[in-house]
Formats: structure tokens, C-alpha cells, sequence
């Protein structure tokens, strides 16, 4: 790590890596760098970037012996087109952090950034004589991974970074290669994970139809026309319902305190919501200064039980939050009979299982009030997005101006004129087009979701301990996450499965916890044993693994999915099941 090591150049067939003297760090390069380049770039993600502060970072860390930082220049035509840089380094542990920076990406061909990276760490274990190299890249930035995993880098961990990148915080995958001179050479480590792709947890499936509706909506989607594909798309959510009236939303946690409001509901009411289910089902009722009441679910369809919710009816039940967890669908007959029979509303938060049935009827519109979302990870997207439907005329009008400050948008109805204190849940035109496309996709989005399913039902069925989703006879469920719970006898709860799959770069999701061990909600919870009042709920909750499941995934991830876990399974310790959880036993 001296001096003069530092201005060796490095060449391949194509190109040189030539180190970089602060000068050479111009403010138009600086200003040629994309955002997600100069994030990627440092490791003072949090902060934004000037030029001033980009060249002072360079002089700070652009010392020899303590960064080096490569240029990568065309061997054709001198052309400087990017950066790499070793920094970081230990001499304790002959250890140096690498990132590398596209500059002119028009120049860039196929092959260029491994010919880059592999030359440097090539150079740096021969030459340098380190003895590890590390790198971090966005889990969700798949061709970092396929460039690391080319240049024999593994996965060594995923780690929150609180970056948030199109408005979700993303992990990242930090991996590492070690100096091969000074490794046993045989055998070499498996590595299959960094190898292949990190099969993400979620995501959606966009075409070439979407990315036109959102072009043209970004386009000429204002003036005359800033309603139009807003209006498109709540007609067609009200033809695909069969709900009168549908209200796009900024995001289904919003619908929800829009249904509420709308209800009349605040403080001294009760609302009975499922324990088990994304916290934005029930932090709505709090908004209102209500007391949200947790349920135990029922153990075939993880759903709220009928059971339960009448067992927690008393005189301040105002409404009922029934939910749809990961595409399945709750008795809704007996939920129905019991609301009907004393009187409550009942909110269906369809948020998971848009494209679900039961009896034939969609989901969202077994109750006086249905509501969906539309973010990243759901069956269809629209990036943030909700929708709130009913087939109440007065309720919708009502939504429509607590949506928007309580401004009432009827002809002839004062301009600006504020009638009452409400909100801005508006959703826009560009965000409808793309939900527009989607809704006329969604039978072929819920068909993947189920073909998935089988895929993993095929290979996961048979396993011992551990069960999927189920689909009761009167539903039909849209598998939107398939989830395993596992049974408690293999000693592993799932925060540890979830950390070895990640491992194996496996985007597995925890199982929700019960909303009634979270520290929002133990205000409404003092005084009452939930474990004992909700069994199920806390019995499933600490076994349950959310698999892989993005529009993306195919056959050959789902196999991959399923060797790893059943490997991890094998590696937990298999007792005499002498307390298996409820359901597995079953
Ligand atoms: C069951 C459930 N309800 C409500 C929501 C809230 O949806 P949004 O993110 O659109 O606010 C979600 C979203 O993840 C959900 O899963």
C-alpha cells in the first residue's frame, strides 16, 4: 500500500485503469455523475451532493495509502468513461473496500465494468498483496450482483442501510473475495447464491404497456386532460368491483382513515381489527382517537376468526376491519351474519388480496366499505397507491372531500372553500395510467401469483412440519405471498430462516408479528394477557416465513427457494414434537 504502487496503471485488452490525481476529479465529471452513480459512489449515502462537497470528499479520502481511485479509460481512444476505486483500507487486516462508477454510460460497452473490476482485484491481491476485498450494492440492483458474483465475490450479508430508493428504504448486500494465492485451492467454497440472481422477495410486472400509458400520461395528462386517466381507471376498478363508487387514493393506509372518518368514528368507539396483519390496518383507528380491538385469526385461513370477532363485540363497537392476509380470504359469510346481526359496519382492507373471491364475489366488496393498496410490493402497483369503494353514495361524497382539505368539488360549490377539516389522499393522473394497465392485467398478474404457488406446493407439500397456504372451499385465493409456516419443532423461529435465506441471496420476509406485542398499541392492550387472549395469532406468528413471490420469479428460482429452505430445515434441530404449533399439527 505505498506510494508508488498507487500510480501503477493497470491494462486489459480494452481498457486502462489509470490512478487518479485529485485534480482529475473536474466538476464536470462530478456533474456527469447520475444520482444513483454518486450513491453508489460513497458511503455518505444519507446526504445530497454538490460538487464543492464531492471534490473535498475526494481530497479527503483520495490520499495515498488511504484510497486509490482509478480512472477507466478507453485503450481505443483515451476516452476516460468511469471510476474505480479501492478505499478503506486496513493494514491491520490487509483489507480495502471497492466501488466502481459509470461516468459516460453511452461509452460503456458489454463486458467492460467485470474487465474493470476483475483487472483491479486482480491488482490488488497480486500486487497490493490484500488479503480481502469488500463491496456493498443495493439488493435491488441485480446487475451489481451478477458483475460481483462474475468477479468470484459472495454474499456475506444484507443489511438495512436507511436508503431510501424510489420512496422504499432497500437493503443492501454486502460481499466479499478473498486473496486466492492465499486460499486452499481445493475444494473451492460452494457458492451458488452470489452466482445467481438475489431472488427478490417482491415485485411487480411491468410491459411495454404500462411504461406507454404512463408516457402519455406524463405527457399530456394536465390542463383539460389532468383528470383523464384518473377517471379511466376508477370506472374500470367500479366495472371490475362491480362497487358503484370507487375513489383512487394517495395509498390504502389513508382509505382506511378515510373509511373511518367517513363513519363518523372517534374517540370512546371500538374498532375490532385482526391481531395479525400489516400495521396500517389498524394505526388508522388510533388517528381517529379510537381503541383498535385485536382478534385472534383463524388457523386455516390466517385470517380474522368469525369466532373472535364476535367474542370482542361490546357496546363501543363501531366497526370491524376484516382482512385479506397475503391473497387469502376470511369467512365472510359468518363474519357477514355477525355484523349484520348487531349492526356494524363492516371495512373489508382488500390491501393484500385484490383479484381474490369468495363465493364468487371479489374481494373488497363484502363489506359496507372495501379498500386497496396499490405500493411496490402488492399484486398490482401503482409505486404508492389506494382505492376506497362502496356502493353508498353519501359515504363516497363524503371520502371525496375529506380526501381533498374538505373541499366540496360539485358545480357551482364555492372555489377554495374549505367546508370541513380533511386530508390530501389525492392520487395523481401518471399514477392512475400506470394503474390502469395493471388493472387490465390483473387476471394474468393473480394466474402468475397462483401458478407460483403450485410451483412451490409441488416441491414444498410433501416436506414435514411445514405448511402453506391454504384455500378454503368457498374461496379462491390469489397466493399474492406464498408464506410456510414452520413447525416449532425444528427449533427455528423465523428471523433465522429468513437471515439464511438471505444468506443463499433469498429475499425471504418475516411472517407479521402480532400487532399486539408492538409498542404502539400497548396502550390499548394494558391489563390483558393477548397471548392468552389471542393463541393462534401468537402461536403462528414466531414460525412464519413469507417466500419469495415477485411477478418475476421462475420455476428455477422457486427450486432454489425451496433447496435452500429445505436445507436450512435439515440444519434445525428435529425433536420428538412435543409441543408442535396449532396449525401444524393439524
Ligand atoms: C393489510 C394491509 N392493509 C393496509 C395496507 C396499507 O397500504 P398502503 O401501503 O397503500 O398504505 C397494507 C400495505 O402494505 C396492507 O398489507
Amino acid at each position: 500500500m505505498s506510494d508508488e504502487r498507487s500510480t501503477s496503471t493497470i491494462s486489459t485488452d480494452r481498457l486502462f485503469l489509470r490512478p487518479l490525481r485529485v485534480g482529475d476529479m473536474t466538476p464536470a465529471y462530478v456533474q456527469a455523475l447520475t444520482d444513483s452513480e454518486v450513491v453508489q459512489w460513497t458511503e455518505a449515502r444519507h446526504t445530497q451532493w454538490n460538487d464543492a462537497r464531492m471534490i473535498d470528499y475526494v481530497q479527503r479520502n483520495n490520499q495515498p495509502g488511504v484510497s486509490q481511485l482509478f480512472g477507466v479509460f478507453l485503450k481505443e481512444s483515451d476516452r476516460h468513461i468511469g471510476g474505480i476505486r479501492l478505499f478503506n483500507f486496513s493494514q491491520a487486516h490487509r483489507r480495502a473496500e471497492l466501488s466502481l462508477m459509470i461516468f459516460d454510460k453511452t461509452q460503456w460497452s458489454k463486458g467492460y465494468a467485470t474487465e474493470a473490476l476483475t483487472a483491479l482485484v486482480a491488482y490488488a491481491f497480486d500486487t497490493i498483496g490484500l488479503h480481502r476485498i469488500v463491496a456493498d450494492y443495493y439488493a435491488v440492483n441485480t446487475a451489481s450482483a451478477r458483475l460481483f458474483a462474475k468477479a468470484h465475490f459472495r454474499i456475506e450479508g444484507v443489511f438495512k442501510d436507511h436508503v431510501m430508493l424510489d420512496g422504499r428504504y432497500v437493503d443492501s448486500v454486502r460481499v466479499g473475495a478473498l486473496n486466492p494465492n492465499e486460499v486452499e485451492t481445493s475444494p473451492p467454497p460452494p457458492q451458488p447464491a452470489a452466482a445467481q440472481r438475489i431472488i427478490p422477495s417482491a415485485g411487480p410486472s411491468i410491459t411495454e404497456y404500462e411504461v406507454q400509458l404512463v408516457a402519455e400520461a406524463a405527457r399530456d395528462g394536465w390542463y383539460a386532460n389532468m383528470r383523464r386517466d384518473l377517471d379511466a381507471f376508477e370506472h374500470k376498478f367500479s366495472a371490475y368491483t362491480g362497487m358503484r363508487y370507487c375513489l383512487a387514493t394517495s395509498h390504502c393506509t389513508g382509505a382506511i382513515h378515510l373509511a373511518l372518518t367517513g363513519l363518523g368514528i372517534g374517540p370512546n368507539d371500538e374498532v375490532i381489527v385482526p391481531d395479525i396483519t400489516w400495521v396500517a390496518s389498524a394505526a388508522p383507528i388510533c388517528y381517529v382517537g379510537a381503541t383498535p380491538v385485536f382478534v385472534d385469526i383463524d388457523s386455516r385461513t390466517w385470517c380474522m376468526s368469525p369466532e373472535a370477532f364476535e367474542r370482542a363485540i361490546t357496546r363501543r363497537t363501531q366497526a370491524v376491519i376484516v382482512v385479506g392476509l397475503l391473497g387469502n380470504m376470511p369467512e365472510m359469510d359468518a363474519i357477514q351474519a355477525i355484523a349484520r346481526r348487531h349492526r356494524i359496519p363492516i371495512i373489508e382492507d382488500a390491501a393484500e388480496s385484490i383479484g381474490a373471491e369468495y363465493k364468487g364475489k371479489k374481494a373488497g366488496t363484502l363489506g359496507l366499505i372495501g379498500v386497496y393498496s396499490f405500493n411496490g410490493t402488492k399484486l398490482m402497483v401503482t409505486g404508492e397507491g389506494g382505492m376506497i369503494v362502496t356502493n353508498d353514495r353519501r359515504l363516497h361524497e363524503r371520502f371525496k372531500r375529506l380526501a381533498h382539505h374538505g373541499i366540496n368539488k360539485r358545480p357551482g360549490a364555492r372555489y377554495y372553500w374549505s367546508n370541513e377539516l380533511g386530508y390530501k389522499y389525492q392520487f395523481t393522473n401518471i399514477q392512475a395510467a400506470l394503474g390502469f394497465a395493471q388493472l387490465s392485467r390483473l387476471d394474468e398478474l393473480v394466474a402468475k401469483r397462483r401458478q407460483t404457488f403450485r410451483w412451490y406446493q409441488e416441491r414444498l407439500g410433501g416436506v414435514e412440519g411445514l405448511q402453506l397456504n391454504r384455500e378454503t372451499p368457498h374461496s379462491r385465493s390469489t397466493f399474492w405471498i406464498t408464506t410456510a409456516i414452520v413447525s416449532r419443532t425444528y427449533g427455528l423461529r423465523k428471523e433465522r430462516i429468513v437471515r439464511a435465506l438471505v444468506h443463499h441471496g433469498i429475499g425471504g420476509r418475516p411472517f407479521f408479528y402480532p400487532l399486539s406485542s408492538m409498542p404502539p398499541f400497548a396502550p390499548y392492550c394494558r391489563g390483558k394477557d393477548m397471548k392468552r387472549c389471542n393463541p393462534i395469532s401468537y402461536e403462528l406468528a414466531p414460525y412464519g416465513v413469507c417466500l419469495p413471490s415477485a411477478a418475476s420469479i421462475t420455476e428455477g428460482e422457486v427450486n432454489r427457494v425451496c433447496d435452500a429452505l429445505v436445507g436450512i430445515l435439515r440444519q434445525g434441530r428435529i425433536k420428538s414434537p412435543r409441543r408442535p404449533n396449532a396449525l401444524i399439527s393439524r
